[in-house]
This record gives C-alpha cells, sequence and structure tokens, in this order.
C-alpha cells in the first residue's frame, strides 16, 4: 500500500478505506485527535499564526467545533464503528479528547471495544501551570484513552530513562566495586504447594502465606553469581545493580507539552505521537489518523518507517500535512504518496 492523504470527510473516507482500498482488519495503530465539543472556531490569521477564538471575527477558519453534547457522541461512535473494523486483529486505538467530554467519550467506547479492551486512560500534561483567575484549578492536562482490539496486541513497552535523583534516591546501597545497588525480596504473596518455588532454599523455607520469586535452582545460581545479599540476620535479598536498570516503565501520566508556535491549531506534541507509534506498532504496519490536522501522526510515521493513512476535510489542515511532510524531508512532494478528494 502507498502512502495515503485523503482530503474528505472521514465517514465518506473510512468507508472508501475499507471498501474501495479493502483494508478491514488491515490497520495495526489509529491515532485520532478530533474536535473536543467545545463550541468554537478554530483559526489562522493573515500570517499563518494559529488562534483559538471562537468570537474573533477575523482570521480564517481552519476547522469549527460546533458539535457538542450527544450529537458529537454520535459523530464519534459512527466513526469508531468503521475504524474498528479497519483495525487488525493485533490493532491498537488512541483517542485524545479533554476532561469535559472525555468520560462520555469513554462509556462509547466500551461499547465499541468492550470494556476488557480499555488499556488506559492516559493523563496528558499538556501545558505549563495556568495562573488565571477561575472558580476551579487551572486545567494542565487531557486525556488519551487508549484501546486495544484484542488480547495480543503490538506492544514494544516504552521505557524512559531514569534521572540521576531517581537512581540516587532508589539505589542507595553501594558494592566494593564502587557499583550502585538496592535490595528486593525474593518472595512473594501467594503459596505454591509442591511447586519449584515453595522448596527450601539454603535450609529455609518462604515466610508463611509465600512463595520464592523463581525456583530454588534459579536461587542458587543467583547466589553463585553473587547476586544474593544475606543479612546479618540470615535474610536473603536480590541485588539489583543501578547500571543495569538505567530505565523504567512509562507509566500513564505524560509530560508532552505542545509547542507555544504550532503550526496548526491544536497541534499536538510529536515526542508524544513517536512514543506512541513505537509502542504499538511495527516497521511493516499501517498508521492511520483520519482527524489528520497538522500531519504530525504521519510526519513520525514517516520517521519510524510505518506506512500512513491521513484523513482531513479542512483545506488549511491539507495544505500543512503537505508542507509540514515537505519540510521534515520526507516527501519532496505529494507524488511521491497518493492523495485522493473525496
Ligand atoms: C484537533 S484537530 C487535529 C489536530 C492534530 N492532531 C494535530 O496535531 O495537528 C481536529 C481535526 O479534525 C478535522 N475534522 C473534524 N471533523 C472532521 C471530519 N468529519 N472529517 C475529516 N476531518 C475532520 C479538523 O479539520 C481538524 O483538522
Amino acid at each position: 500500500m502507498k502512502n495515503t492523504l485523503i482530503k474528505g470527510d472521514n465517514i465518506d473516507s473510512l468507508v472508501y478505506i475499507r471498501d474501495k482500498m479493502k483494508l478491514r482488519e488491515s490497520i495495526d495503530l489509529v491515532y485520532i485527535d478530533p474536535p473536543f465539543a467545545t463550541g468554537g472556531e478554530f483559526k489562522t490569521d493573515s500570517n499563518g499564526r494559529v488562534a483559538t477564538i471562537s468570537s474573533s471575527s477575523s482570521g480564517k477558519i481552519a476547522y469549527s467545533d460546533k458539535l457538542t453534547g450527544s450529537a458529537f457522541i454520535e459523530f464519534l461512535r459512527e466513526r469508531i464503528q468503521i475504524i474498528y473494523d479497519l483495525l487488525s486483529p493485533q490493532g491498537s486505538f488512541y483517542l485524545h479528547i479533554d476532561y469535559k467530554i472525555g468520560h462520555y467519550v469513554k462509556c462509547m467506547l466500551d461499547e465499541i471495544f468492550g470494556i476488557e479492551n480499555f488499556r488506559n486512560d492516559i493523563t496528558r500534561i499538556k501545558c505549563n501551570p495556568k495562573n488565571f483567575s477561575r472558580i476551579g484549578y487551572g486545567n494542565i492536562k487531557d486525556m488519551i484513552l487508549f484501546y486495544t482490539k484484542g488480547k495480543k496486541p503490538i506492544w514494544h513497552e516504552p521505557r524512559i530513562p531514569m534521572s540521576e535523583e531517581e537512581i540516587a534516591k532508589l539505589y542507595t546501597k553501594v558494592d566494593k566495586n564502587g557499583r550502585r545497588y538496592t535490595t528486593v525480596p525474593i518472595h512473594a504473596p501467594g503459596e505454591t504447594k509442591d511447586g519449584k518455588s515453595s522448596q527450601k532454599f539454603k535450609g529455609i523455607l518462604p515466610p508463611p502465606g509465600r512463595h520464592w520469586r523463581c525456583s530454588v535452582e534459579e536461587l542458587e545460581q543467583l547466589d553463585k553469581d553473587g547476586l544474593i545479599e544475606w543479612s546479618a540476620s540470615g535474610n536473603p535479598r536480590k541485588i539489583n545493580y543501578a547500571d543495569e536498570h538505567l530505565t523504567k516503565k512509562l507509566q500513564d501520566i505524560w509530560t508532552f507539552k505542545d509547542s507555544p508556535n504550532p503550526i496548526y491549531p491544536t497541534e499536538k506534541n510529536h515526542e508524544m505521537l513517536q512514543t506512541i507509534i513505537k509502542a504499538s506498532s511495527n516497521e511493516d504496519s499501517i498508521v492511520m489518523d483520519c482527524f489528520a490536522g497538522s500531519g504530525g501522526t504521519l510526519v513520525e510515521a514517516s520517521r519510524l518507517g510505518r506506512k500512513w493513512i491521513g484523513v482531513d476535510k479542512s483545506d488549511i489542515a491539507i495544505e500543512t500535512i503537505k508542507k509540514n511532510l515537505e519540510n521534515n524531508g520526507f516527501f519532496a512532494n505529494e507524488s511521491m504518496y497518493k492523495y485522493i478528494e473525496i
């Protein structure tokens, strides 16, 4: 499949992708960032700068966000039902939304994907703290709802570096060679009867109600390798060295602030898009964004060697996507990808 940019309403475009491009069950990753039901209009001024002023009479409208309440939910439902058909069995779906409407969207997504396929409600810190006067706390986050189509999705565990302070706080001990380390228990909750993890290790049984984290043979090997520390009272713990654990699992609160000088209204952080694409797609995967805006998802999919499909109905969005792809050096001109108007 050639990378494809479609200009048109995404309801028709999704039907086209399913029936004409024959991509039912073929797309491994869909990220969408639809309008958030704000009731506003998003504009660019004559200098191409972007604004979010719904009352301003000047500027060209990039897109309007007038659907609210249940009409908005039904607008999304219709489209996500087709997206569900397009997702491969190993596919993932990420939807970017705000705190005002996000919880209603979550209920609708649970109906389509099944609550058992709901993976995360990711809190995304989107900007610096706001100090203007308002009844209520400053809002610096939005949310990303993450679902998979099934039980065996593509998943490349995202890990992030630990800071010097985190390493110093976590790895408080130093061995005779100057290596920083910490120790962790070698037993875990739950008794296993007659199993390899319930036998005696160096004459000791796991404490009542617990089992060894691995088999006694593995514990013997760890001890031989000098990776068990024995306390003065004879309590064994496993040694973990800092230099072997310099990264940590990414949790569900992300700080990926958006650019203060976006090229399109509500343009999202590219590092965040990269994180999603790396975690939930492979090199040969097709990645789709059918509310593409500035085309950040398409640029990052290109950078990571994925194939992509982008859809937007706004003239300004399509213009911005083409420039964005060119400026990032992926496509010198639009003959290098398929461009369709629907
Ligand atoms: C929030 S913006 C996306 C911004 C994008 N994530 C970025 O980083 O630049 C939503 C986009 O969805 C597009 N859109 C809204 N309704 C649409 C529809 N029915 N069909 C196609 N595009 C639509 C708008 O034109 C707008 O560009």
